[in-house]
Parts: structure tokens; C-alpha cells; sequence
């Protein structure tokens, strides 16, 4: 027997999933203190049963005292295992000591995340140096991959489109998105200064000029990325592009930005949730929960 409970802001994931697996759908508490402590409280019996809750790890250091709170207590009532569904999953990109003294905070969350749940089930989460999830999490972990609903979003929505991959990490992305569209794509290269700083080369885009560019990449975070790179197409004298994040942090005020800059329009899955939510990733989810419960 399973349950499943959600994080404020993930409950329509979670109903879906409920109600695709026939699972029951848990009812829990979680909410600050006045001293910005957090409190939890499960109000549905777990006893003996496999217990799953979704949380998007979006703003990770706001959530994990609460994740960890959860899991704790569904334990102590008597849950059988604990899984966890995280849309996105934070922590991913400091996979390595590029300074001195640097912490490198993709292990040591993973770390810390393995030791309060059971499994994980996720989205492209950002896997550059290391290749699989299983190489820095010591839990069962599956990463599940959106490109199929890109590719189906882009045949829907845009006529004669090319897309384009602001970086050499993007090419898994939007190489599979590409053909599974039947569309060209190229990937551009990157070099990172600063957390707000980025150069992307220039697209060779003249034999595509009137295909509409399609940026597509795993996470629009600060958009610096997706802005260089919609710079030059403008510059170029291209379209105006769609740009397509899997995952739409929006940082500040990136998402005003990224129109400003001139895109036509960005498109996110509803991995985080935003107003530019327009592919929904929950029966990918779900099936993958689905594996999870069965071994
Ligand atoms: C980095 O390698 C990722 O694939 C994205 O390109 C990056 O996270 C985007 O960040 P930002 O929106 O801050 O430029």
C-alpha cells in the first residue's frame, strides 16, 4: 500500500500521480513558525506503507529542514519507506571544487538527501561532469527526461523551427528534442565568468533564416544564458525566439528580463511552478514513481 503526500505548490503533480497509480492521497500540515522555524505535521496514517512525497527542491535550503521533518516523522508512525518525487533537483550544479575551499555542494547534499529518504525520482536534473544520478547518489535514483513533451510542445506550437543550445550541456537536451521534432539544431558554446556573467558564441544561423530559433535548455535560472544568446539572434537579424527552460527558476526579475531581451515567448515545464508552466511532465513522473514502488 501506498500514500502520497505534496509540498505546498506541487499538488496538482501530486493528485495526478494519486489518482494515475490509484494511491491514496495523504493529508499533511507544514507551515513557519513566527521565528521562521518549521512545522509538520502528518494527518493521515502511514503505518506500513510506502509512504511518497513530492517536493520540487527549487530553493533547496528553504525546504530540506521541512523534507527532513517529514520523512522523520512518517518514520516514527510507522512508514514502511519513504520516497521522494523532486521535479527539480537543486544542489546539482557545484559538482566540483573549481576554487580552493570550495565546498562541493552536489555531494554533500546528495549526501545529506539519501540519508532522509529511500528513493528519488526526478527531471533532468543538471548531470554535466557526473553522467548518471548513481554517481553521487547512493540511493535508488532515476532521472526521467522531458524531451519527448519539448519535442511534442514544439511540433504543436511552432512552425519551421530550428533550436539552439546555448551550451555544450544543452546538446542532450536539444539534440534529442530536435529529432524526435524532425527539426535542425545546433549548440553553441559558453564560457562562465560569473554567476551573472556568461559569453555564448555566435549562432551560425544563415541558412535558417526563416525557420523561428527555439532555445532550449535544462534550467533558466539568472536567464544571462538565454539572453546572450537571444542578443545575437537579434543581432543576426533572426526571428523572435521561443525559449524553452525545463526548469524556470527565475531568478529576480530574470523572467522580465528574458522578454525585454526579445523573446517571443518562454515556455516551462511545470517542474517549478510559474507562469510560464506549458508542459506538463506528471504522467512521465508518475511512471516512474510506478518502477519505484514496485521494486
Ligand atoms: C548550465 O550549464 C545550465 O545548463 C544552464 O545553461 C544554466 O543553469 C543557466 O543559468 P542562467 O539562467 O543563470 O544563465
Amino acid at each position: 500500500m501506498s500514500i502520497i503526500f505534496s509540498f505546498p505548490g506541487f499538488e496538482n503533480i501530486t493528485n495526478h500521480i494519486a489518482s494515475d497509480l490509484q494511491i491514496t492521497r495523504g493529508k499533511m500540515e507544514i507551515r513557519n513558525f513566527p521565528d521562521g522555524e518549521t512545522y509538520v505535521r502528518l494527518n493521515s496514517p502511514v503505518e506500513g506503507q510506502q509512504v511518497i512525497i513530492t517536493c520540487g527542491l527549487d530553493n533547496p535550503d528553504h525546504k530540506i529542514m521541512g523534507l527532513m521533518f517529514f520523512a522523520q516523522v512518517a518514520r516514527e508512525m510507522g512508514a514502511k519507506s519513504i520516497g521522494l518525487v523532486a521535479p527539480y533537483l537543486g544542489y546539482m550544479r557545484q559538482d566540483k571544487r573549481f576554487h580552493d575551499g570550495e565546498a562541493i555542494t552536489a555531494d554533500i547534499f546528495s549526501g545529506l538527501l539519501s540519508q532522509i529518504v529511500d528513493w528519488l525520482v526526478t527531471i533532468d536534473p543538471h548531470l554535466h561532469r557526473h553522467k548518471k544520478l548513481s554517481e553521487i547518489y547512493t540511493i535508488p535514483a532515476a532521472a526521467i527526461h522531458a524531451s519527448d513533451h519539448i519535442a511534442d510542445w514544439i511540433k504543436s506550437n511552432i512552425a519551421r523551427p530550428v533550436l539552439i543550445g546555448p551550451d555544450a550541456e544543452s546538446s542532450q537536451w536539444v539534440s534529442d528534442a530536435a529529432n524526435k521534432a524532425s527539426a535542425p539544431f545546433m549548440v553553441l558554446s559558453k564560457v562562465r565568468r560569473g554567476d551573472r556573467d556568461v559569453a555564448v558564441s555566435l549562432p551560425d544561423v544563415a541558412a535558417y533564416h526563416d525557420h523561428t530559433p527555439v532555445l532550449v535548455d535544462d534550467i533558466i535560472s539568472t536567464a544571462h544564458t538565454m539572453i546572450e544568446t537571444v542578443a545575437h539572434l537579434k543581432a543576426l537579424n533572426m526571428k523572435p525566439p521561443t525559449c524553452i527552460g525545463v526548469h524556470g527558476i527565475f531568478a529576480g526579475d530574470a523572467y522580465n528580463r528574458l522578454i525585454s531581451a526579445g523573446a517571443h515567448r518562454i515556455v516551462t515545464s511545470n517542474s517549478i511552478p510559474h507562469k510560464s508552466n506549458d508542459i506538463a511532465i506528471e504522467d512521465i513522473l508518475a511512471a516512474a514513481v510506478a518502477t519505484m514502488i514496485r521494486e
